[in-house]
């Protein structure tokens, strides 16, 4: 295996910065919400800036630039295809915004007859959840484990209930709330067994597992695959949608523009051919080329270490976590479960609110968690057990503006540059909260539910203009 951490975190831009804290000392921030985003690695930094005298706009510009920028480009869309296991003369790879941009332009491009559907789960992020909503032919796998998964046996019974209706099995790889990983060969088999498609969101897998699609035809093929590039340390505004290269004929593009069309008149439109036909308008191409270059470091680096570090990471934590007798943890909290899971721990402790607990992590020990609910609402109404009649206060209550109060977790969630130092100081910052409260004052927004030190705020401003003024100088 390659690479102690040390190594690894200087691959990155700022996992090292200092940040201010309440007590006017500053701490080398520790960020356990990477499945929120990720840094970018400084290679990425770098080739961007590298491409930038080059840059010029892709595609039908003849000037030298513009050729390069339009070579780079289209060898990413062939990079992005390796790294996912898509035979090019198969699959398209289409570069959109994120993964939300790209599950919702599959909802666009889904046929469905009337009396189909989309079968999805009750562990989706609303980003899978809210496009076939809204499309209105969907139904949900719902969760019957302690922790929320969605059993096969119970993807059976739907996809048996709903027999040659379902088009679509759209399923997370990764929850973004427990880390839990589906069996999603399984899944596929079973979805294809049923004349389904197999969507897989992959925003929180794509960093941490390699993924191969296989061939469309293969029993076990992943149909479509979205991502985004900001969660694998490219954060430069990319997604991906991968699917296959037929599908994308069917029906015009769900954003229509330049780059869209062979031929416009006033009374006729002639589409081209995916995947120029979907992306309308300028490409991201230092998105694009970011998103290219952080393939080529997670490649060299290997999903082996990746996993296992954070195999580590993950086990070391729940170890951690149950020296604490106050900590609930919302996923399985057995250390040795780590095959079917990524580095993501949602939990709460007994007699602090979650957003009064990550205010005081932030202002007071500059360690960045995320709380709450996570964009995923059905999921957290599951793990917190609450009926959907139950729900109804909640809503009123948010309605009248006040967000005071309402149920979630702080949640972890860890890259392959965090380290075991960063969990002993996350654990000893949590065992002094608990004995000793805040340092402050904590007052909480009514229109957010954020909790804040009372008459005290950062001076962003500070940081802007050394910024501003490094670039000025620069
Ligand atoms: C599982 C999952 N799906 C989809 C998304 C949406 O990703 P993006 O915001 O990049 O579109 C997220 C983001 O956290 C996620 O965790």
């Amino acid at each position: 295996m390659r690479t102690p951490t040390s190594d690894i975190r200087g691959l990155f831009v700022g996992v090292e910065q200092q940040v201010p804290l309440l007590d006017g000392t500053t701490h080398v921030y520790v960020n356990f919400d990477n499945a929120a985003t990720t840094p970018p690695f400084r290679a990425v930094v770098d080739a961007v800036e590298q491409m930038f005298p080059y840059y010029a706009g892709v595609h039908r510009g003849t000037g030298f630039k513009s050729m390069l920028s339009t070579y780079l480009y289209e060898q990413a869309r062939l990079k992005v295809a390796e790294f996912v296991g898509a035979d090019p003369s198969k699959y398209v790879v289409i570069f959109t915004r994120n993964t939300t941009d790209s599950i919702n332009k599959l909802c666009h491009h889904l046929p469905l007859k009337p009396d189909e559907l989309v079968l999805t789960t009750v562990m989706e992020h609303h980003s899978n959840l809210l496009p076939w909503w809204i499309r209105g032919q969907v139904d949900y796998v719902l969760a019957t484990t302690k922790y929320g998964a969605p059993e096969i046996e119970a993807l059976k019974k739907k996809l048996e209930e709903h027999k040659g209706k379902v088009k679509l099995v759209a399923l997370c790889g990764a929850s973004n709330v427990t880390g839990y990983i589906p069996p999603i060969r399984q899944v596929a088999r079973l979805a294809h067994q049923y004349g389904a498609m197999l969507l897989v969101d992959a925003a929180q897998l794509v960093a941490h597992r390699k993924i191969t699609m296989q061939s469309p035809d293969e029993e076990e093929a992943i149909d479509f695959l979205a991502f985004s590039a900001h969660k694998m340390y490219a954060p430069f505004g990319t997604g991906v949608l991968v699917g296959p290269k037929e599908f994308f004929r069917q029906k015009p593009p769900d954003v229509v523009g330049g780059g869209t069309v062979e031929l416009v008149t006033l009374n006729q439109v002639e589409w081209t051919e995916p995947p120029e036909k979907e992306e309308a308008g300028t490409p991201n191409l230092p998105g694009v080329v970011a998103l290219s270059r952080s393939i080529e470091i997670l490649s060299e680096i290997g999903f082996d270490y990746i996993q296992e570090h954070e195999r580590h990471l993950t086990s070391y934590m729940l170890k951690r976590l149950a020296e604490i007798p106050e900590v609930i943890i919302h996923s399985d909290p057995n250390p040795q479960m780590s095959e079917n899971r990524v580095g993501v721990i949602p939990i709460n402790v007994k007699g602090i609110e979650h957003s009064l607990l990550a205010a005081i992590l932030g202002f007071e020990w500059g360690i960045g968690v995320r709380h709450g609910c996570f964009c995923a609402h059905p999921y957290i109404m599951h793990l917190f057990n609450i009926h959907p009649d139950e729900v109804q206060p909640y809503l009123e209550q948010i309605r009248r503006g006040d967000h005071r109060g309402l149920p979630g977790f702080v949640r972890i969630s860890f890259a392959l540059y965090n380290t075991t130092e960063e969990i002993d100081y996350f654990i000893s910052a949590l065992k002094q909260i608990i004995r000793q409260g805040p340092r402050a004052k904590y007052v909480v927004q009514t229109r957010t539910g954020e909790y804040f030190p009372e008459g005290f705020d950062y001076d962003y401003s500070t940081y802007i203009s050394s910024i501003l003024s490094s670039h000025h100088s620069g």
